[in-house]
């Protein structure tokens, strides 16, 4: 037996590093090495001088920041205080998932590499740079890294293999014990989770506010192609509190004919109650899981199964198929040489869990449920730009939905999972309840009176300008410069009289660009372009901030180009000096963008 004690230590924003990270878990159970897997934050970041080795799987996000749940870990290791032979106990590898479309591709994973080697810690490897751009994935660096690294660790202990693949039957440890209640309680805590009023602090992800939905009403036209949705809540009585560019979290759930779907493919029955057990130390329940709870409120409101499935699903379905054929073509989707064909089958088209799991039923109906959480992910909440001031609507919260819809080479239109579920409750037909929880957002407005604000945000992106609108507004401030772009005035022209009211006090400069009432294309940058001179006087010569936020696909890199246009015509400044004033921008946060996929 190996005496290796393995650590591995992941920040995630999406959840592919916590999926690697779970990955590089179970293939070291299998390797017979004792194997913890934890996010860096929870992780007490003072023992790392006793461990031997450690795994850092590492994200980076936006441009070039690490995961949230790793920050407190980044601000430590780079503590100056820290001696150089800190870690010189510690063999380490790091594994990078990155984007080699951004600039600062696997930034996080480079840097900390570096880091790790200052503090005397030996690398086992070089850094993985996963790519997402990549046709397969970020499996493609991940593969043959993954070989090397065993090599590395077993070097000296080599063990044989037991890869769980033959014969079929259980591959590896689940994560939990699911023991199943005989009878039906009668008044479970499912009834009593009402949220908001505890004294423990405001509502978070461990306890959302059940937020009563007031109205859900369509604000785009008939003709239009897409279903925007204008969404009240009341938060009264929650604890909760927000400024302009703050975000609300949403916790979705799955929509009950995929919930009765997914029961009837595994044999569940979804009035079933039970416990759940974590199988090994370290290991925690999901967080809000009442105890006991039923079968139907497992699949609707935790288990991920409309989301396209990764890797690691067919690699644990493969290893659990009783079907000889299904288990054949499991295993060559988990198989290296499988990616592509997996790529086609599941990920192109955007195949959900669920749709898998019914092309696979002999393999569905003999998943024992103990696996369930080792099998699908939690459903993440999803951030929406919060798009009211509690300034103008005291006690209330609004945001502005794209229901997010369109087709593949699949039959079923492809439906985004908390927009659909938010767009399919009526509030008209008996009362809703939303669990939600707000958090500090990306853009943050000044805090000096005077400062004037120029806003950039064509479709839902003009969102978090409502809000930063009624909130400077209420606070007399005029200096308040707004861009809107839209298809037509009479089909997606959000919140037209609020502004024109807004214009009529004097209040608010609008400038508009509808982009389909007429031959030529009209889009903000346009709009912008013609007004360089009072855009350059308002930054350069009135310290003026810029926002800039919405759909992220072509919009923000055209308006940036425009931007240093401006720079260059108005402001005289050389290519090399346009792009450095922007850069300064950024850097002193007068430049800020919320953008969104
Ligand atoms: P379009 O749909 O007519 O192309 C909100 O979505 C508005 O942003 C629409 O008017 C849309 O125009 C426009 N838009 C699309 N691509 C854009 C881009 N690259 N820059 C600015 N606006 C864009």
């Amino acid at each position: 037996m190996p005496s290796a004690r393995l650590l591995v230590l992941f920040g995630s924003q999406t959840g592919t590093a916590q999926d690697v990270s779970e990955r590089l878990g179970r293939e070291a159970r299998r390797r017979q090495l004792s194997c913890r897997v934890e996010a860096l934050d929870s992780y007490p970041v003072v023992n790392l001088i006793n461990e031997p080795v450690v795994i850092f799987v590492c994200a980076t996000a936006g441009q070039g920041d690490p995961p949230d749940n790793m920050k407190s870990f980044w601000r430590f290791i780079f503590r100056r205080s820290l001696p150089s032979t800190a870690l010189r106990q510690m063999d380490f590898a790091v594994l990078g998932l990155g984007d080699s479309s951004y600039a600062k591709f696997n930034f996080v994973a480079k840097k900390l590499h570096r880091r790790l080697l200052q503090l005397g810690g030996s690398a086992l490897l070089p850094v993985c740079l996963g790519d997402d751009q990549h046709e397969l994935g970020p499996d493609a660096a991940i593969d043959p890294w993954l070989q090397d690294l065993w090599e590395k660790v077993l070097g000296p202990h080599p063990v044989p293999l037991n890869l769980g693949l033959n014969p079929p039957g259980v591959p590896w440890p689940s994560k939990f014990t699911l023991q199943f209640l005989k009878d039906t309680p009668t008044s479970g805590p499912e009834e009593l989770c009402v949220a908001g009023t505890d004294p423990q602090g405001p509502p978070s992800e461990l306890q959302p506010f059940l937020a009563p939905m007031v109205s859900n009403q369509r604000v785009t036209g008939p003709s239009h192609f897409q279903d925007v949705r204008l969404i009240e809540f009341d938060i009264s009585g929650s604890g909760m509190s927000f400024a302009a560019g703050d975000v609300v979290l949403i916790q979705p759930e799955n929509t009950a004919s995929h919930v009765q779907q997914f029961c009837q493919a595994l044999g569940l029955d979804p009035e079933q109650h039970f416990t759940l057990q974590p199988r090994e130390p370290g290991v925690t329940c999901p967080a809000q899981l009442p105890q006991p709870c039923s079968m139907r409120r497992l699949v609707s409101q935790y288990l991920d199964i409309a989301s396209v499935p990764r890797r690691s699903f067919f690699e644990l379905l493969a290893c659990l198929s009783p079907h000889e054929l299904e288990r054949e073509k499991l295993r060559e989707f988990s198989s290296a040489q499988g990616q592509e064909e997996l790529c086609e089958y599941c990920t192109r088209p955007r195949r959900t869990a669920l749709e898998v799991l019914c092309d696979f039923p002999h393999t569905a109906a003999a998943i024992p449920p103990d696996y369930l959480l080792d099998l699908l992910p939690l459903i993440r909440p999803r951030a929406f730009s919060i798009a009211s001031s509690l300034r103008a609507h005291p006690s209330r919260l609004q945001i502005l939905v794209a229901v997010v819809q369109y087709r593949t080479r699949l039959r079923e239109p492809r439906r985004g999972l908390c927009s659909s579920w938010l767009a399919s409750l009526d509030p008209v037909q008996g009362p809703v309840r939303v669990p939600l929880w707000v958090r500090s957002g990306g853009l943050t407005f000044p805090k000096t009176p005077g400062v004037p604000v120029i806003m950039v945000g064509p479709g839902t992106g003009v969102a978090p300008f409502r809000a930063a609108i009624q909130e400077r507004v209420a606070q007399g401030e005029t200096g308040n410069v707004l861009f809107f772009g839209c298809r037509r005035r009479d089909q997606d022209f959000y919140w037209e009289a609020e502004w024109e009211q807004l214009q009529a006090r004097g209040c608010l400069t609008l400038v508009t660009a509808f982009s389909r009432e007429q031959e030529q294309q009209a889009y903000v940058q346009h709009r912008l372009r013609a007004l360089g001179p009072l855009v350059w006087e308002l930054l350069d010569g009135r310290g003026a901030r810029f926002y800039l936020a919405g759909n992220a696909k072509h919009m923000p890199a055209d308006v940036c180009d425009t931007l240093l246009s401006i720079f260059r015509e108005e402001g005289g400044l050389s290519a090399p000096d346009a792009t450095a004033y922007l850069a300064q921008l950024q850097r002193t946060r007068r430049f800020q963008t919320e953008t969104w996929a």
